[in-house]
């Protein structure tokens, strides 16, 4: 059993808690907070200075690192708050007629499927979920499963890279390349993706990514982006409309429109670059291989202790940072809430399709320790 990791320095953990949620809230390493932090200072020690002098230029310089990060040009990435954000983008003003259809899995974040409930029902349009298969080990029958929902008029096709509750690596490249064949757009929801893959967005060949930066690249909460591949810009636009650049500058581009949406503090996305480089100093296969080995050992404890199952197959092919893994049937809420207030665990108990999972996520501060003592939590508990 391990006790410490060589990375927990960089990380500024509440010392009552053994912290297995990354997957929901990141907790971002100190020299991150650091350059967000200074941002901040220049922004509140002159205001004005900053917002009509350094801003327009200090997002160009960020977004222009974020875009070599994910192999695109900085022209067709926006910050935004978080994914949410980046997806209300693309529900608000994607094209779509009366008669078409949005095809979405049954995998995708809760939010993330109301956005487009709303634009479907706003725009007498159908969402139409596609059913992935019961277990996952198979590139085609994921495919099948998706395209079998499409018709005629589907006209758009929502994914994630990595799913949220569910934890499941899907084959992005395989689907956009399918869906270019079948003359479908994909929207891909990427906020898991970030540094457990390399996200080579020219690879990809999406239409559409979001993601939130806070997750496993480990930037600051607040630091999210819209990928919009250049064809679709003419008729991208920003949900909160404001100067867009700084007056008496006109915005020239879909991107522009990002730039200035009211007066706020931009230090969050600012720091991006520094989460870029502090996992790249890390060394993102050493992040992997740290994280997976966690997470296979969780998974396979887990199905040991607890004779459970897998949604997908043991490869690294389908998981990487987190396991999730079936617990007898019970109420999740509550076995949460004791695993927090009695044992310090902070780590979700999802319901999914009527039965119990522990998602267990693993970050360069984990150890195998904390591994064991959510065992030992959950053999009481259960
Ligand atoms: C797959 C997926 N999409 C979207 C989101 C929303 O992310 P955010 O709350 O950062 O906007 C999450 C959050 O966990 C998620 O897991």
């Amino acid at each position: 059993m391990t006790t410490t990791s060589p990375f927990t320095h960089h990380f500024d953990i509440r010392s009552d808690t053994t912290y297995l949620n990354h997957g929901s809230f990141g907790i971002t390493p100190t020299c991150v907070k650091q350059v967000r932090d200074e941002w901040t200072r220049r922004l509140e020690e002159q205001p004005m200075d900053f917002l009509c002098r350094v801003q327009t230029d200090a997002i160009h310089d960020a977004k222009q690192r974020l875009a070599e990060f994910l192999n695109t040009a900085a022209s067709n990435l926006a910050f935004v708050d978080n994914a949410t954000w980046a997806m209300n983008v693309i529900a608000g003003c994607f094209p779509l007629s009366t008669g078409d259809n949005v095809v979405i899995t049954d995998h995708e974040y809760g939010a993330v499927t109301r956005v487009w409930q709303r634009t479907c029902e706003t725009k007498a349009t159908q969402l139409r979920t596609a059913t992935l298969p019961t277990y996952i080990h198979d590139v085609d029958e994921i495919l099948d499963s998706i395209f079998s929902a499409c018709d005629d008029n589907t006209r758009l096709i929502i994914v994630s890279h990595i799913t949220s509750a569910t934890a499941i690596t899907l084959p992005i490249k395989e689907i956009c390349e399918r869906a270019k064949r079948e003359g479908i757009l994909v929207c891909v929801d990427g906020p898991h993706a970030l540094a457990q893959l390399d996200v080579d967005l020219a690879q990809l060949g999406c239409d559409f990514y979001t993601a939130s930066c806070h997750k496993w690249l480990c930037a600051p909460l607040g630091s999210g982006f819209v990928y919009i591949a250049p064809e679709h810009h003419q008729w991208v636009q920003t949900p909160v409309l404001s100067w867009g650049l700084i007056p008496p500058t006109l915005p020239q581009t879909w991107d522009d429109e990002f730039v200035w949406v009211g007066t706020r503090n931009i230090a969050s996305y600012l720091s991006i670059p520094a989460a870029i480089e502090f996992m790249t100093e890390i060394g993102f296969d050493t992040f992997r291989d740290y994280t997976f080995n966690l997470s296979h050992t969780a998974r396979k404890t887990l199905l040991q202790e607890f004779s459970g199952a897998c949604l997908v197959a043991d490869d690294r092919q389908w998981y990487g940072t987190m396991a999730h893994v079936q617990l007898p049937d019970g109420d999740c809420e509550s076995l949460q809430r004791t695993l927090w207030e009695k044992h310090h665990l902070e780590v979700p108990i999802i319901e999914w399709q009527e039965k119990r999972y522990v998602r267990v996520s693993s970050h360069l501060y984990n150890t195998s320790a904390d591994l064991e003592q959510l065992v030992t939590a959950l053999k009481v508990e259960l």
